[in-house]
């Protein structure tokens, strides 16, 4: 509370506050007798103005840390609506400003790739960080609210979820290394099996919800991604949600559009700094895309895998020149350009594809009806492509031990998840959403490998 003193009418009259201020130098304008000085302590996307005697102001220099005090009064100038009018300085810690690697100018993203332990404090690196904070908490509260359960599921894991062999290797030192000859005695492992960082919890995730109902985790996943493209990282985050008691796809793309509206909202709201940090000039038009994404009003479309690559085929087939590199087939996977397209062209915002082919799809989702396509979804959005993917699970014990054998995977690594359907199975289905590529989608920054502090892609982890 600031200090007040009566006013003759007999209101208080607020008085200048006296305060102390931390925080690091961000720029500094120096004036013959007062010099104007950035300071920002991180915290928000907004500056602190100190107004500095210029005799107080040796040695404060970019990236400089500081303590200052002073009081708080209302600014003359454009801009904010206070300003620091400073009393005293104290240095914390100094920055030689010849060799200090984050300065003013505009700096490349590939430098500040090579300075990830710096690069937050740019302006727009560290709105990323702020805004994943806010959209974490966000989705975190939207569970909370519908009564899903925030459990915790390993990271080490004996199973490789997705079966697209982009599972990464746990190995210990002397404990799993490999036979170097043959006369050595053969490799034991460290959990007595081969271990692997998760690339989904999804499986962990089914065994919780079979008891749970309805639970979620936000965890780390890690795949050996070859693919260098700006929606790829080698480690990244993902929300996922899985409950008991679903009735069909329909069901889980109806918590998918929820959710995510639900923290593009919160982000319009509690973000607005931010995001028009990083969306820049561009910020009225990315206005547009979010306002008209978060409308309750307008559900997102929804359309079959069948119906999408109709729709390719007959685009592909009129186009004067070949408008992708891989001609759109019933059959053949989705790739980003096919997804771009269905999204950014053909609907122009955010839509679910939904029942792809079963080769297509990974063991553990639900057989169709229709024999040839599972109960699934991928959430394609316009910039991106896929931003979630989800499904129905296979429940049905009998259907379920035919599609493990099918995909050429071992019964015995996966009996305690036939279990789940032999006791008391029941329907059930989930989704994981990218956290990075969700930020990436809001944020419309051009690469995922600023959507993550500190990003891991093939060849390259710095530290
Ligand atoms: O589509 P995916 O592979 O689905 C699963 O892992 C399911 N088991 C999820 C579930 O149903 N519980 O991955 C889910 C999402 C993708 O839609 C994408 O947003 C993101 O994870 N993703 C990646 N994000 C960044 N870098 C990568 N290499 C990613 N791979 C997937
Ligand atoms: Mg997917």
């Amino acid at each position: 509370a600031s200090p007040s003193t009566k006013q003759q009418d007999g209101q208080a009259k607020p008085q200048p506050q006296k305060v102390e201020v931390t925080g690091w130098v961000r720029s500094i304008r120096r004036h013959a007798r007062i010099s104007f000085a950035m300071i920002t302590d991180g915290s928000t996307e907004k500056n602190l103005q100190a107004v500095v005697d210029t005799k107080l102001t040796k040695g404060l220099t970019n990236g400089v840390s500081v303590r200052l005090t002073g009081t708080l009064s209302d600014s003359p100038g454009p801009g904010q609506d206070k300003e620091l009018v400073v009393e005293n300085v104290e240095c914390l810690g100094e920055c030689d400003p010849e060799e200090y690697p984050i300065q003013k100018k505009a700096l490349t993203v590939d430098y500040l790739r090579d300075h990830c332990h710096l690069r937050t404090r740019t302006a727009e690196n560290a709105s990323m960080v702020r805004l994943r904070h806010t959209t974490l908490k966000s989705l975190q509260d939207y569970f909370d609210n519908e009564g899903f359960c925030y459990a915790h599921t390993p990271i080490t894991t004996a199973n490789d979820c997705e079966g697209a062999g982009e599972a990464f290797l746990v190995t210990a030192p002397g404990i799993d290394e490999p036979a170097s000859s043959t006369s050595s005695p053969a490799p034991s492992h460290f959990f007595g099996r081969p271990a692997y960082l998760t690339v989904s919890s999804q499986l962990h995730l089914e065994a919780l919800a079979s008891s749970i109902s309805r639970v979620y985790t936000i965890s780390p996943a890690f795949r050996a991604e070859r693919s260098h493209t700006g929606r790829h990282l080698a480690e990244f985050w993902m929300l996922e949600a899985e409950w008991a008691f679903t009735r069909n796809v329909d069901d889980v793309c109806d918590v998918v559009e929820d959710s995510l509206k639900f923290a593009l909202e919160k982000a319009s709201e509690n973000s607005k700094g931010d995001l028009n940090v990083l969306w820049g000039p561009d910020a009225t038009e990315k206005l547009k895309i979010l306002e008209s994404a978060k409308d309750e009003a307008k559900k997102w479309t929804r359309m079959s895998y069948t119906e999408a690559v109709k729709e390719l085929e007959t685009f592909y087939a009129q186009a004067k020149n070949k408008p992708f590199e891989i001609e759109p087939k019933w059959g053949r996977s989705l790739g980003s350009e096919h997804e771009r397209w269905i999204a950014e062209e053909l609907v122009d915002g955010p839509v679910f594809v939904k029942d792809y082919p079963e080769t297509l799809k990974p063991f553990y989702m639900r057989a169709n009806e229709d024999g040839n396509t599972v109960g699934c979804f991928d959430l394609l959005v316009p910039g991106l492509g896929e931003l979630v993917g989800g499904s129905v699970r296979e429940e049905r014990y009998d259907v379920l031990k035919k599609k493990v054998e099918d995909a050429g995977l071992k019964l015995e690594d996966y009996d305690w998840y036939l279990d789940l359907r032999k006791y008391g199975g029941a329907p059930h289905g989930g989704f994981g959403v990218g956290f990075e590529r969700l930020v990436k989608w809001m944020s419309g920054v051009e690469n995922i490998r600023e959507c993550i502090p500190m990003p891991r892609w093939q060849g390259r982890m710095l530290l």
